[in-house]
């Protein structure tokens, strides 16, 4: 079965739709990059579409190294027309992403890439947690109740499957969590003894139907192309037996739909200082 993630992502919409509206001007969003690939120009098009949508307004600043980019996000920063800002990715080699992310206030840091929001989750304070983090937490809730039930998190990176795991173990949502990467020890054993499994690997085909048992709920957040296709972590075979995120479709049109809901908070709490 496939988890409709499309009426998730309206919902969010409307709600930011009302908060825009609620304003009375259109909050600000830049993306900040450095020479982009196609893919980074393709998401930077229908992220432009999707602000529009909005109501928000969206902006792209380019530097061809560290020094424009240090000074593109200094003004930024100060900017007290700019509600929301983020870095996008991969930057080219010779540019130090960490450096960089750690010039953006974290108030104006929609994508909660800094160390200040991510340690906030740590202390169960959701600001601004990681979008596609966010996303895959909101629809887990949305399908069923996590209190008490076994999720296990395939990856452990900075802003996916470190943050979910947190963000899992909050008081209140009270998941038990696992977390595997890529030293895991038989990860089948794992997941066949899991009720949720998120999967954030990048590998096509990663999660497989004898890895699950039937029911599971399985997050898929991976993004692949296959054959000039997008295609998630898990094998189309286990839909037989468990409710799936489709991809495309499913965690990537959530974490867009909360990245700017992040974009109308963060202009909703600048705006009353
Ligand atoms: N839908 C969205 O909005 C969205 C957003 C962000 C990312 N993504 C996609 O999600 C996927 C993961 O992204 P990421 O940024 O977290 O990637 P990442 O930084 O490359 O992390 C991948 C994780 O998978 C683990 N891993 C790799 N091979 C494994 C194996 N054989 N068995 C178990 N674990 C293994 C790695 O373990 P180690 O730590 O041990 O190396 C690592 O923790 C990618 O496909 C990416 O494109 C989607």
């Amino acid at each position: 079965m496939t988890i409709d993630c499309k009426n998730i992502s309206k919902e969010i919409d409307s709600k930011t739709k009302k908060i825009v509206e609620n304003l009375g001007f259109s909050p600000k969003l830049v993306a900040v990059t450095s020479n982009p690939d196609p893919s980074t120009v393709t998401y930077l098009n229908s992220m432009k579409k999707k602000a529009a949508k909005l109501g928000i307004e969206f902006d792209v600043m380019e530097g061809a190294n560290m020094e424009d980019l240090v000074k593109a996000i200094s003004k930024l920063a100060s900017d007290d027309g700019v509600h929301g800002l983020f870095l996008t990715h991969p930057l080219p080699e010779g540019i130090d992403e960490f450096e960089l992310t750690m010039r953006i206030p974290p108030e104006k840091d929609v994508e909660g890439r800094t160390p200040f929001n991510l340690g906030m989750l740590v202390y169960g304070k959701e600001l601004f947690p990681p979008c596609t983090a966010e996303a895959a937490v909101r629809i887990m809730e949305h399908t069923t109740e996590l209190k008490g039930k076994k999720v296990t998190v395939i990856g452990r990176s900075v802003t996916v499957g470190k943050p979910i795991s947190i963000m899992l173990l909050k008081k209140g949502r009270d998941a038990t969590v696992t977390v595997c990467h890529s030293r895991t020890k038989d990860i089948k054993s794992i997941t066949l003894d899991s009720e949720v499994v998120v999967v954030a690997v990048g590998r096509a085909k990663f999660l497989k139907l004898d890895m699950i048992k039937e029911g599971t709920i399985v997050i898929d957040i991976g993004i692949n192309v296959v054959d000039g296709k997008l295609v998630g972590d898990a094998d189309p075979e286990i839909e037989e037996v468990a409710s799936v995120t489709p991809v495309p479709g499913g965690v990537g049109r959530v974490t867009t739909s909360i990245l700017m809901e992040h974009v109308a908070k963060a202009a909703e709490r600048l705006s009353k200082r």
